[in-house]
């Protein structure tokens, strides 16, 4: 143990940013506002928030709060920094995020999403708790950041008022409440009836790429510091021709390093959860037919709604001997950073939300990944020594990308944020101070969908109690509706289950081989009705076998049964716990809101009207050549392949999401009847026929 303390030591000493801790430091002290750059891995992330701590930035139960983009990223880090303080993780050392908070009232260092302190800033207007925030991976750009961002300024100006209307006063009452420590500005508790007094807030912004002039510029010309990182070469390699199918190329690309290169671990980037998993798959059945000493390899995958618990997997070093090979999102680009990666393999593209304010539709795309992400990839094999980037694709389009990413705010559906805007008392969101205005086109457009689903007044303030309820629950405000409208419609118990089990990514798992089985074995559930009620008839089914077994068995026991129950009914396991983690998550939001909790029984009929009166804007209708009409933005879609109506093919339709690949395809969707529309969303239908 005290090597192992050693080695974490002498391995946090040679970060890159160790060299410039009480620069640092001193900056933090020096500027309310302060930008640090630095390469991917050089020790931001996990380092800066220790020499906050170390430097009293937590006195006076005080936070240092650190955003990701990221759950995966706030989890992984966490654990991380943890262990490197010698402290064990929920104490002074946590996380929180969405379905999982590890954080007590001891806790100083806090990693969490953008979008969970965003949510916290609901509670606590001027995020009383914290005296610095941290603003991680600000490049990624998502929407949480950027709104973030806008939130974070104001929560700024509000708290330096308020400090200089206390030192004002306490220097003419000669008053010693405030004092200055180490920078730190202390106030003592909170007299009765007055408003706490509290320090300013200081923000940090970290980002990997090198454009600080933005975040300088939206911050009032905020001071940018930049750490120094250490890379070393990285031969980058183009096929020569364009590839058809870059999951069969990467898997030939693996094999290849495997076989013919140097040791040295693998990172290879996929577009998500199932197609990580099909990759998985490949690779086990084909190290079999490896020669004997060639099958030293072993697969890790790292995603987004990976389970904490699995995610510390990919840091481990493989056993003795072996090749890791780690299959990840682009989580992988910047935001965890796993030691020992050698080689880069980069089929170029990502998955990305897309939004069309005309049509209102938001859809996820496999788009190309721009000029920068290619290179902040190709860097990740360089950070420990020379390193090798394969990109699947040819030079030619590498110069065709696009320089950088749009910010997410630009092209996705703003309901979310504008919801929480105007819970936050924001209602000008068109005058909001946005660090990239995302266009009016969209923010009216989503103004209008809250409104259809009741969130707004016809004044475009929220509404009560339905606007209120919906912007508590953690959820997309169709499924927040739908969970409101479900206690009405008396199937609270279905819907909860129906979301959750949404929430996540592939509940069935189809292995390339057992395609027959697999289909089979999803019949087993499927209900002629669609598959909501599908996925629900899985949830219970479950449920069913680990109830009839010993209801006294271990939590391993448990867990092991459900592996084996997955197994054999081809249900994905990982996303299937992830599932009952939000459910019970859920559950005890909706409790907390007093919502009743039914279940319609038998009688799914209720269930379905429901899913009508929630979901009528993502409503379809058959056309004579099998396709669909989406009623709310007349696109043509198609129902995915996977869908348990996907040969039925019924008149009428709710879906849950649209998916663009080659098709407009349509996924999670359930028969209803067309009259439901007009009658339970009159004020969308009665116009239209
Ligand atoms: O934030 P930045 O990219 O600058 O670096 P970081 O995430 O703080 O990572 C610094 C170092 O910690 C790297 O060498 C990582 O390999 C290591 N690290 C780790 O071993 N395990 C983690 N869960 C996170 C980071
Ligand atoms: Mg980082």
């Amino acid at each position: 143990m005290k090597f192992l303390r050693q080695k974490i030591l002498e391995q946090r000493k040679s970060l890159p940013i160790a060299a410039v801790e009480k620069r640092l430091v001193e900056e933090v002290r020096n500027n309310h506002t302060l930008i640090i750059v630095g390469e991917t891995g050089s020790g931001k992330t996990t380092q800066l928030p220790q020499y906050l701590f170390k430097a009293g930035f937590c006195r006076d139960v005080k936070l240092v709060g650190v955003t990701q983009p990221r759950r995966v990223a706030a989890v992984t880090v966490a654990k991380r920094v943890a262990e490197e303080s010698g402290v064990q993780l929920g104490q002074r050392v946590g996380y929180s995020v969405r379905f999982d908070d590890m954080t007590c009232g001891s806790t100083r260092i806090k990693y969490m999403t953008d979008g969970l302190l965003l949510r916290e800033a609901l509670l606590d207007p001027r995020l009383s708790r914290y005296s610095v925030i941290v603003v991680d991976e600000a490049h990624e750009r998502t929407v949480h950041t950027d709104v973030l961002l806008g939130l974070l300024k104001n929560v700024q100006k509000a708290r330096s008022q308020s400090a200089n209307e206390l030192a004002g006063r306490a220097n003419s009452n000669n008053d010693t409440n405030l004092e200055k420590d180490n920078g730190v500005q202390m106030a003592s508790p909170p007299k009765q009836g007055q408003v706490a007094k509290l320090p300013p807030l200081r923000l940090i912004i970290m980002s990997a790429s090198l454009d600080a002039r933005i975040f300088s510029e939206y911050f009032g010309g905020a001071k940018a510091v930049h750490v120094q990182g250490r890379q070393f070469p990285v031969d980058v390699f183009y096929t020569l021709h364009a590839e058809t199918d870059y999951v069969e190329a990467a898997m030939v690309t693996i094999f290849q390093i495997h076989l013919e290169e140097a040791p040295g671990d693998i990172l290879v980037f996929l577009t998500g959860q199932e197609e990580i998993e099909s990759v998985e798959g490949l690779v086990r059945d084909k190290l079999p037919q490896l020669p004997e000493g060639n099958r030293n390899m072993v697969t890790v995958p790292i995603y987004a709604s990976l389970p904490s618990e699995q995610q510390m997997k990919a840091f481990m070093p493989a056993p003795d001997g072996f090749r890791k090979v780690i299959l990840a999102t682009n989580i992988a680009e910047t935001s965890v950073t796993i030691p020992g990666i050698k080689y880069v393999v980069d089929p170029g593209v990502v998955k990305a939300r897309n939004y069309n304010p005309r049509t209102g539709i938001e859809s996820l795309n496999i788009i190309p990944t721009s000029k920068a992400q290619a290179l902040q990839r190709s860097g990740r094999a360089g950070r420990e020594g020379p390193g090798k980037c394969f990109r699947l694709y040819t030079e030619r389009e590498f110069e065709k990308l696009a320089d950088s990413t749009v910010p997410e705010i630009k092209r996705c559906n703003l309901s979310n944020v504008i919801l929480q805007l105007k819970a936050l008392g924001i209602d000008d969101i068109i005058g909001f101070d946005f660090m990239e205005k995302p266009s009016r086109m969209a923010i009216v457009k989503s103004l209008e969908e809250l409104f259809l689903l009741g969130a707004l007044t016809e004044e475009y303030k929220l509404s009560d109690p339905i606007g209120n309820q919906m912007a508590k629950l953690p959820l997309d405000p169709i499924y927040s509706k739908a969970l409101i409208l479900s206690s009405q419609f008396n199937c609270l118990e279905e819907m909860l289950i129906a979301v959750s089990m949404l929430s996540v990514e592939s509940i069935f798992f189809t292995p390339r081989e057992k395609q027959e089985e697999a289909r089979t074995a999803v019949k087993r559930f499927s209900s002629p009705e669609g598959d909501h009620i599908t996925l629900i008839n899985v949830y219970r089914s479950c449920d069913e076998f680990l109830e009839s077994g010993n209801a006294n068995s271990s939590k391993e026991k448990t867990f092991k049964n459900m592996k084996k129950w997955c197994k054999e009914n081809f249900v994905n396991g990982r996303s299937l716990r992830h599932a009952r983690d939000v459910h019970s998550q859920i559950r005890d939001h909706v409790k907390q809101m007093g919502l009743r909790i039914a279940s319609c029984g038998e009688d799914m009929l209720l269930f379905r009207r429901c899913l009508a009166a929630s979901f009528f804007l993502n409503a379809a209708l058959k056309q004579p050549d099998g396709t669909y009409r989406a009623l709310a933005s007349s696109q043509m879609v198609q129902i995915h392949p996977t869908s348990v109506l996907f040969r039925a093919k019924p008149d009428c339709i709710i879906f849950n999401e649209l998916v663009r690949t080659n098709q407009n395809y349509i996924r999670d969707v359930t028969r209803i009847d067309p009259m439901w529309l007009t009658e339970l969303a009159p004020h969308f239908y009665a116009r239209q026929d």
